[in-house]
């Protein structure tokens, strides 16, 4: 376990970006709009969002004050039990992106993914993108952002004209998404931390400001008319928590059953997208500890949000992290969905949902003081690693987290805030969760009796969307897909054939596959745990992972011997210069953790962006040489473009290059060779998609 730690030690600024990174009497019995009303399955969006937007007459009463806060919401709620043990049903199209990875990375990836699947008419094949950590603050702004064209967002495609790019074009700062992976992040944190926002709201503020904020995506930010930093992004754009959901059509119906909630700026998708599933995890109740037994993953869409799923299909028992606090037994995660508003944002309510002669499936509850689920909630939450702070081995990101913000401490001076950054270690001793984002969470499960056990509300720790699972597989599979496209955009290269020959395995990775995720000197390979996917062929650290909170232990759903062969067509592609993106198809094992059944057979695109020489050579010779002379590299990155550090991506040191932004060169390459890849391998994806 000591060496574990210690790889993890080394691993610390990589992960750091990730730190960053129903008074159940439903009201709904005199329901106006009921022949209106969405169904239940769509948490997919098959039927009533399609490619443009839902015509419906809307007529809302506007509320121009912009100040409405009821006390109360009324939601519906979508509890699963045994008489609707499921609601992914009567979809005709099963078809799922996944695009998780961390950081600014893989934000610019997702936005070259995007692309490419535009580009070659697969977007409107895709029922949901599933994202988390950096690909949600891509696809989130692509699914929402107004009055801008898909390629104003994207960019340019590149993959048939990458003689084009030449040193000046691409250093030239882009526009759309990916002038927000280029504009620095942590002058919004140090700004967060010096107005005095709480440790746990600073990221969410952060990204709301510099990811959001341009395209009037964002939610509240503190004291946002004073900061001139926000507030000159931001112009006059909003600050408040807006309501996000799929169509004008439901935002209706959702204005109809709560006349006092201000609807004025609501969000709905713009079409780009069917859906998007952006993913947290539900770590633990405040001051207990997390662990991968009691994780659970929620789901936050633009309809419903919540776990439909328990936790290890069971109650679970949590530990404090005080050895003097009592254990909580017997506690009730999961098992039901609401809708996305009211996530998080209710008390719970006081009696089940279901009650004779009322409309099932609504409630009414408190609102509690944090208003409505906002999009900028789940993006902060979906990216939200600062529980590692706290835990990481000897507290060794903490400072590394705050020498990133203390760059910034002049600029900060200069907008006339504080420069005196404070000292954690007296909070964090008492809460090593201190930058975690929490919400107040109560289950579905125990409010509609599908379930006994402690089902009271607590204040949990939500955060990043990639500590259950790494790729979003299982999320995709469990929900129903039988096609997935499993998009990363890791930092780490596929194992060198000279470390792991994957075509000519050595006996002792064989006889014993998990040496492959042990350090170099317990005779694992020589970079150690570094592989994307290998979880779901049941290799993983037990227990934890990096010693942080991620636990991909309980993920094997494909036999551990496909993996070899995977991993050997994935080094033949890259050895000969073509894009890595391998098809299979596979047949699932039992997995009693995540409720998966034996014998379902899944289509499944395996994507990596690659170095590759037949991308390189179509470029001019310049920017080839710029690529292959450290150019593009991460700052003290031997690995070379393009495996660009979650945090310290940059490849201009700070102050003068942000610790959390790409350069303009490395986001354009990027997303090019990103786009590029997916673009050569259009047949596997459309056998896939089941697209002729
Ligand atoms: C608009 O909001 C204000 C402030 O909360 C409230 O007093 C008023 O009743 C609302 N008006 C309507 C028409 O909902
Ligand atoms: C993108 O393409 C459009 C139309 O071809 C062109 O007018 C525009 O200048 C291009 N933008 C960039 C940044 O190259
Ligand atoms: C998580 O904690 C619970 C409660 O202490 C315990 O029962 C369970 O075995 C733990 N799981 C892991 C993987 O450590
Ligand atoms: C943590 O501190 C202990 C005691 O000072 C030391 O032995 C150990 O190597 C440190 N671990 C790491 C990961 O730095
Ligand atoms: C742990 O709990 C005890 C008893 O409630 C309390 O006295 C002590 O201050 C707590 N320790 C920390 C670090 O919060
Ligand atoms: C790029 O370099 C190659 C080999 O050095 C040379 O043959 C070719 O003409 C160059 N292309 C351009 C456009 O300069
Ligand atoms: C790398 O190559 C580019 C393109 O030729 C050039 O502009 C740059 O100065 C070179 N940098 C170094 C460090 O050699």
């Amino acid at each position: 376990m000591a060496s574990i730690a210690r790889a993890a030690a080394l691993r610390v600024p990589v992960t750091l970006w990730m730190l960053f990174l129903v008074y159940a009497i439903a009201r709904a019995s005199t329901c106006s709009t009921c022949d209106n009303e969405p169904e239940d399955n769509e948490l997919l969006q098959v039927r009533e969002a399609g490619m443009s937007e839902t015509k419906v007459e809307v007529n809302i009463k506007e509320n121009t004050s912009g100040t409405s806060s009821p006390d109360s919401l009324s939601f519906r709620v979508i509890p699963v039990n045994l008489i609707r043990p499921t609601f992914f049903k009567a979809r005709p199209k099963k078809v799922v992106v996944t695009m998780f990875g961390a950081g600014t990375r893989a934000a610019v990836g997702a936005t070259g993914q995007l692309r490419a699947l535009n580009a070659m008419g697969l977007l409107k094949e895709a029922d949901e993108v599933i994202t988390a950590w950096g690909g949600s603050l891509a696809t989130s702004i692509f699914a929402y952002a107004k009055g801008k064209t898909k390629e104003e967002l994207l960019g340019n495609e590149t993959a048939e004209s990458l003689g084009s790019l030449d040193m000046a074009t691409i250093q030239k700062p882009p526009g759309g998404i990916l002038g927000r992976a280029v504009s620095p992040l942590f002058p919004y944190i140090a700004w967060a931390v010096g107005l005095g926002v709480p440790p746990r709201e600073g990221l969410e503020a952060a990204l709301g400001g510099n990811w959001l904020c341009p395209f009037n995506l964002n939610g509240k930010l503190p004291n946002y008319k004073l900061a001139s930093l926000f507030a000159r992004l931001c112009g006059d754009g909003l600050a408040k928590h807006q309501v996000w959901t799929t169509s004008k059509k439901r935002l209706q119906w959702i204005k109809e059953r709560n006349p006092d909630l201000d609807v004025t700026d609501a969000l709905t998708l713009n079409g780009n997208l069917k859906s998007i599933n952006i993913i947290s995890t539900l770590f633990s109740p405040q001051g207990y500890k997390p662990n991968g037994t009691s994780f659970v993953t929620m789901r936050m869409g633009p309809d419903f949000c919540g776990s439909p799923y328990y936790a290890d299909q069971q109650n679970v028992d949590y530990e404090p992290f005080n050895e003097s606090a009592p254990l909580l037994k017997d506690v009730v995660v999961g098992g039901g969905l609401v809708e996305t508003f009211a996530c998080l944002s209710t008390k719970p309510p006081k009696s089940p949902f279901e009650q004779a002669g009322r409309r099932k499936g609504f409630t009414e509850a408190e609102m509690e003081d944090g208003g409505v689920f906002s999009l900028q909630k789940a993006i902060g939450m979906s990216n939200n690693d600062l529980g590692l702070l706290g835990v990481t081995p000897n507290g060794t990101a903490l400072p590394s987290l705050l020498a990133g913000v203390k760059v910034y401490g002049g600029i900060v001076r200069d907008f006339g805030w504080p420069s005196d950054f404070p000292d954690y270690s007296e909070a964090f001793a008492k809460d090593p969760y201190l930058f975690q984002s929490t919400g107040n969470y109560w289950p579905v499960a125990g409010y509609a009796k599908a379930s006994q056990g402690d089902i009271g509300e607590k204040s949990y720790y939500v955060g990043q969307g990639g500590s259950v699972e790494g790729a979003g597989l299982i999320e995709a599979i469990r929900g129903g897909a039988d096609c997935v496209l499993a998009l990363t955009n890791t930092q780490y290269p596929l194992e060198d054939p000279g470390d792991v020959d994957f075509c000519a395995v050595p006996s002792k990775f064989t006889d014993n596959p998990s040496l492959l995720i042990v350090p170099a000197d317990e005779g694992g390979p020589p970079l150690g745990i570094v592989q994307s996917f290998y979880e779901y062929f049941g290799l993983a650290v037990p227990g934890k992972l990096f010693e942080f909170t991620f636990d991909y232990s309980n993920n094997q759903i494909f036999d551990t011997s496909l993996l070899f062969s995977l991993f050997c067509d994935a080094q033949k592609l890259k050895k000969d210069g073509k894009p890595v993106v391998v098809y299979r198809e596979y047949t699932t094992l039992k997995n009693r953790h995540w409720g998966i059944e034996a014998g379902k057979r899944v289509k499944i695109v395996f994507s990596w962006v690659e170095k590759s020489s037949n991308w390189e050579e179509q470029l001019p010779n310049e920017t080839q040489q710029a690529i292959n002379n450290g150019t593009f590299d991460s700052v003290g990155n031997r690995r070379g473009f393009p495996y660009l550090r979650s945090l310290n991506g940059t490849s201009i040191p700070p102050p003068a290059g942000d610790i959390a932004a790409l350069a303009a060169g490395q986001a354009n390459l990027y997303a090019s060779l990103a786009e590029w890849s997916l673009r050569q391998n259009e047949d596997k994806l459309k056998t896939c998609m089941g697209v002729p």
